[in-house]
């Protein structure tokens, strides 16, 4: 009999070794496990009917993709299992459901066609009929194991134990498991084609074990949660009920401490009588909801905050316009004009307290003392000084605060900073308002501007405080780095006041009247212990540090310091005095000297002098030529403005290569190449003109540029110098890197007097009105006509 269309009349049947396939999306049916099946596809419902009428097993197939409606040989996984169906169920939205009970594996060979269902060639595949002891032994861990994890589920019938505790074949007790797990299909098809008993018991342990861990976890969270909750209402209940036992007592309603004592802070907070009322309306809502509600806690932590502002004006003490100055002496060495407009301003202050004082703004490069100045003047203000680092700050929230409705609001950095300081009337330093910035969360400095505009920060509204706060009485100081990269309303509301930074002979009187003591402090010396000779503290200056503050310079003092104080310590010395060799040895050699020296000694090579945030720089600006087609290249990251500069000082060269003595075809097949390294200099802006124009004038002449010279300015095509800025930072830093004489533009000449005194008799100064007066200043006219090269007078 052949396998094709059923015959009608009699029973069908196919061969012994043909089944009716249905594929499943989403089941795995394991052997010895008993499963109701959905069944809605055409084919399928054709396979069950065939199999009911022929008493046939039905073969059940996981497919690999769910998604696919007529899954061929290749949709469907290897392994499947053969089922007797017990029941057919009809449910009442027409479904029909087959109740299957597995009975035995098969794989899958090929499909046979011509039949109204998914028929399948298989082989059975029979199962162990002897069982190993190692299988044994870890049938019984998994009974165990199984057996426990239904005690974790809820909801599980009892007779589900029973049934695991009655299976004694391992291989059963393996299936029967992983059918009843919860894991992925995958998993599941993948312990179904595992065929040695013992392996898939170990699988199936080791994915139980691990459903227990998780399972024993998620307990315990759960656990705990309900404690907590319970907690929660066994409170709420006691507090009910102390409530009604003070009534019967006949005492006042539920008083709680702790809102009493919010009450108490509100009438001693002298807050003004707007505020107090919204407060204590806040605070009979607290009394109402007193410990429910998830409300209690931020309200709470509001009224905390309300009562610990400085509301109340305080009596400032008069100002002592003698014991200021003494301090401000005191705390900082030199800076006579900064001190003596820091006076002037508290002068003013003594007579007119409510008159709105200028805002100070201190600007200057790092560690020159802005913020210490600020400390200063509350000390001599008698006041408490508070900082608010704007640096970074970039959205206005952080000025002023979150609403109160927002989780973990939390007011500005201003009303934080004014808690902190505990008084309406302290010094706030503003830091860094040079380092604000805007962004899509708004723009920080809106707030700024309203902090220090005197019309609008008497009603100063924090979001998170929800009220206006008088900041009127608040002395603000700013400081900035770079003024110019304040935003043009703030810097109007300020009266800005430069610390220009240090020369090395101020340097050195700040080390020996603060440094060295306060780091003698630090590290436990006295001053018999530990000193510090000049030398030492000079060859620190110039060779360990390039900065125009003292920072680095108390940093290094505090290195050699240490060294000290361990040899004193260890009981090598009992006293220790550091000369200028120790420096070496215990800094090691000097970083910035020589350098100067070593680079400039070549044609081609200037000293250019740069103005940057932190102070002004020299920066070596090189040039050389290779063979070519007459190209200018520009390398050391130069903006664009620079480039121009480089062009415009390779025209003037050839231009007046005459007066250079430069033979005209020195330019020939030649390409230049400027290049300026010192790769932390912000390198744009004009003022390099004129040494990259001595720098190339230097490479075709041949003659070296003086080592000792530095210089600045722009120039014209004309060969004019033009005027540049930071002459002060310039000529400071020209002093630093020990160079003696400064190129200036002539134009500039009025700007010298912000140079300190002893920094401009330490260097020499030359004026230029023209690029010939650089030439001649810095090549050295005499030289120029020795080793000229011979052809030159032909
Ligand atoms: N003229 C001075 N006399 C005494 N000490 C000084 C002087 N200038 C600066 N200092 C000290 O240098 C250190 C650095 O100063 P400060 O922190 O005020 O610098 P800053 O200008 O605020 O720098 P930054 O811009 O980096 O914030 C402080 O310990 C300060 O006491
Ligand atoms: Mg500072």
């Amino acid at each position: 009999m052949t396998s094709t269309s059923p015959d009608p009349s009699a029973r069908p049947s196919l061969p012994e070794d043909v089944v009716a396939l249905v594929p499943m999306r989403n089941v795995v049916l394991f052997p010895h496990v008993l499963m109701p099946i959905t069944i809605g596809r055409t084919q399928s419902l054709a396979a069950l009917r065939y199999a009911v009428e022929a008493e046939a097993a039905l073969g059940i197939v996981l497919q690999k993709d769910a998604q696919v409606d007529e899954p061929g040989f290749e949709a469907l996984c290897a392994v499947g299992t053969l089922a007797k169906v017990v029941r057919q169920v009809t449910s009442r939205d027409g479904q029909i459901h087959a109740v299957c009970h597995g009975q035995q594996r098969f794989r899958l060979l090929e499909l046979v066609p011509g039949h109204p269902f998914l028929a399948a060639r298989i082989v059975r595949i029979e199962e162990p009929e002897q069982t190993s002891t190692a299988a044994e032994a870890l049938g019984m861990q998994l009974r165990e194991r199984a057996v426990e994890i239904l005690s974790l589920l809820p909801g599980v019938p009892a007779e589900l134990a029973h049934a695991l505790q009655a299976t004694r074949a391992p291989s059963q007790l393996a299936d029967i498991t992983a059918s009843l797990m919860d894991v992925e299909l995958p998993e599941k098809q993948m312990l179904l084609e595992m065929l040695s008993t013992e392996e898939r018991l170990k699988k199936v342990l080791e994915l139980l074990t691990h459903r227990i861990e998780v399972l024993r976890l998620s307990q315990e969270i759960g656990e705990r949660t309900k404690e907590q909750l319970q907690d929660r209402e066994r409170k709420f209940i006691l507090r009910e009920q102390l409530k009604t036992i003070q009534k019967e007592l006949g005492e006042e309603e539920g008083r709680d401490p702790e809102i009493d004592r919010l009450e108490q802070a509100v009438a001693k907070a002298g807050m003004p009588p707007d505020t107090e009322a919204h407060v204590r309306k806040e605070l009979a809502r607290l009394r109402r909801t007193s410990g429910s509600g998830a409300e209690t806690g931020p309200l709470q932590t509001w009224l905390e905050w309300m009562t610990e502002l400085p509301w109340s004006v305080p009596d400032s003490p008069p100002i002592d316009l003698g014991a200021a100055r003494a301090t401000l002496e005191a705390d900082h060495f030199g800076l006579e004009r900064v001190k003596q407009r820091i006076l002037e301003f508290l002068a003013v202050k003594k007579l007119n307290p409510q008159g709105r004082a200028p805002i100070l703004c201190f600007v200057g490069p790092p560690g020159v003392g802005k913020t210490s100045l600020g400390q200063s003047i509350a000390k001599a203000l008698q006041r408490p000084f508070a900082r608010v680092s704007l640096g970074g700050v970039h959205d206005e929230a952080e000025m002023r605060g979150h609403r109160r409705t927002y989780v973990g609001a939390m007011p500005g950095n201003i009303v934080q900073a004014l808690r902190k300081a505990g008084a309406r009337d302290c010094v706030m330093m503003l830091d860094e308002v040079d380092k604000l910035s805007a962004s899509y969360q708004g723009d920080p400095s809106a707030a700024l501007l309203e902090v220090l505009d005197p019309e609008q920060n008497a009603t100063f509204r924090d979001n998170y405080l929800g009220v206006p706060f008088d900041l009127s009485r608040v002395v603000f100081i700013a400081t900035a780095n770079v003024i110019d990269n304040v935003s043009p309303p703030v810097r109007d509301r300020m009266e800005v006041i430069e610390l220009p930074g240090y020369t090395q002979e101020e340097k050195l009187q700040i080390a020996h009247r603060y440094l060295v003591p306060r780091q003698l402090q630090a590290n436990g010396l006295s001053a018999e212990q530990c000193s510090i000779s000049d030398d030492a503290l000079n060859a620190i200056v110039a060779g360990h540090t390039r900065e125009a503050g003292v920072r680095q310079f108390e940093r290094e003092i505090a290195r050699v310091m240490r060294t000290a104080a361990m040899r004193v310590a260890e009981g090598e010395a009992a006293a220790a005095v550091v000369g200028a060799a120790h420096v070496e040895e215990i800094l090691g050699p000097a970083k910035f000297e020589r350098e100067v020296a070593l680079r400039a000694s070549v044609p081609g090579v200037a000293t250019g002098l740069a103005w940057t945030p932190v102070g002004g720089d020299i920066l070596f600006i090189e040039a050389t030529r290779v063979a070519g087609s007459g190209r200018l290249i520009l390398t050391g990251q130069l903006g664009d403005v620079m480039k121009e500069s480089a062009q415009a000082a390779l025209t003037l060269v050839k231009a007046n290569a005459a007066a250079l003595q430069i033979p005209a075809a020195a330019f020939e097949a030649v390409d230049v190449h400027l290049h300026v390294p010192a790769g932390a200099i912000p390198k744009d802006g004009p003022s390099a003109g004129v040494a990259m124009f001595v720098a190339l004038a230097s490479l075709f002449s041949d003659r070296a540029v003086r080592h000792d010279t530095a210089m600045t300015g722009e120039i014209s095509l004309r060969g004019l110098v033009l005027p540049v800025g930071g002459i002060k930072e310039k000529v400071l830093a020209a002093q630093r890197a020990g160079l003696a004489t400064v190129l200036l533009p002539a134009r500039n000449r009025k700007d010298l007097h912000e140079v300190p005194e002893p920094t401009r008799s330490a260097l020499r100064f030359v004026w230029l009105e023209t690029v010939d007066d650089a030439i001649q200043a810095a090549l050295g006219a005499g030289r120029a006509l020795q080793g000229r090269p011979q052809f030159e007078l032909m």
